[in-house]
């Protein structure tokens, strides 16, 4: 039990990759604060499947395009549990548009979820976690982000954002023992994909498979196994790195 005695909070916790990840990290015997605006069923469906000697799950209902109610909201949590010891900011919205099809309010939305709700909950937390002298945040970011697509300059520039972050957080935190990374996942199947690409799903695949060095299709565990070495000591001299998981389709 890895994690056993840790704290994780994890964004978006009830959504495709957030359920691998809480998933993961409970088994590694931490209790995981399942933070999302909705889906409470889902962590409660979770626990139910949870081998016994697994960390505790916590349904945590907040509303990140809130950035003052949520930095309340993860200080209350870091009090009430004794500091919290693994960030991971996975939660994002993605409104596909034009550049000049947004309005301020709405492009200012994406950045308050995908972005500035992870500095909200960085302030609440990085203190506990001086004072412990470990702590470690983990972003998620995307594929998208080396470009090669159109309509996602919302998402990818608040996901531009947490690159930037990850980075000089990881350098001003490094001497307190606070890691912090970034996993940059391909495209994962999620009930989502399926959705928006319904008919032409079979022509999306393949586009993805020529795309990939790879030739199959990742999933949720993969990410979350690539979150579970980013935090562990296997990664102790790891920080300020964005991991690509995405079957080499982008190289660096
Ligand atoms: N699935 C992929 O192929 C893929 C690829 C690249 C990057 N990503 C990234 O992985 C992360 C998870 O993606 P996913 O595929 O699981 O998406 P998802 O839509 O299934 O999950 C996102 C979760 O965020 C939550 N959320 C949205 N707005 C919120 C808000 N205001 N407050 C609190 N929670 C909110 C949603 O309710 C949802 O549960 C995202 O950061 C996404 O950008 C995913």
């Amino acid at each position: 039990m890895e994690h056993a005695g840790r704290t994780a909070l994890v964004t978006g916790a009830t959504g495709g990759l957030g359920v691998a990840q809480s998933r993961m990290l409970a088994e590694a015997g931490a209790r995981v604060l399942m933070l999302d605006v909705k889906g409470e069923a889902v962590v409660d469906e979770l626990r139910s499947t949870l081998p016994e000697g697994a960390g505790e799950l916590v349904w945590v209902a907040c509303d990140l395009a809130d950035p003052q109610g949520t930095k309340e909201r993860a200080a209350a949590l870091d009090a009430q549990y004794g500091g919290i010891d693994i960030v991971v900011n996975n939660a994002a919205i993605n409104p596909l548009k034009a550049i000049d099809a947004y309005d301020l309010a709405e492009w200012q939305r994406v950045q308050d979820i995908n972005a500035t709700a992870c500095v909200a909950i960085a302030q609440a937390t990085v203190p506990s976690m001086k004072r412990k002298g470990f702590g470690q945040i983990v972003n998620i970011t995307t594929v998208t982000l080396n470009g090669g697509w159109e309509d996602f300059t919302a998402y990818v520039g608040s996901k531009g954002t947490l690159l930037g972050l990850t980075r000089s957080m990881a350098r001003e935190l490094g001497k307190f023992g606070i890691r912090v990374n970034c996993i940059s996942p391909g495209a994962i199947p999620t009930p989502l994909e399926q959705e928006v690409w319904a008919d032409q799903i079979d022509s999306y695949v393949k586009f993805l498979i020529d795309h990939q060095a790879l030739k199959y299709r990742g999933s949720a565990d993969d990410i979350a196994h690539a979150l579970m070495f980013l935090i562990s000591d296997r990664a102790r001299f790891v920080t300020g790195h964005n991991l690509s998981v995405d079957g080499g389709w982008w190289m660096h």
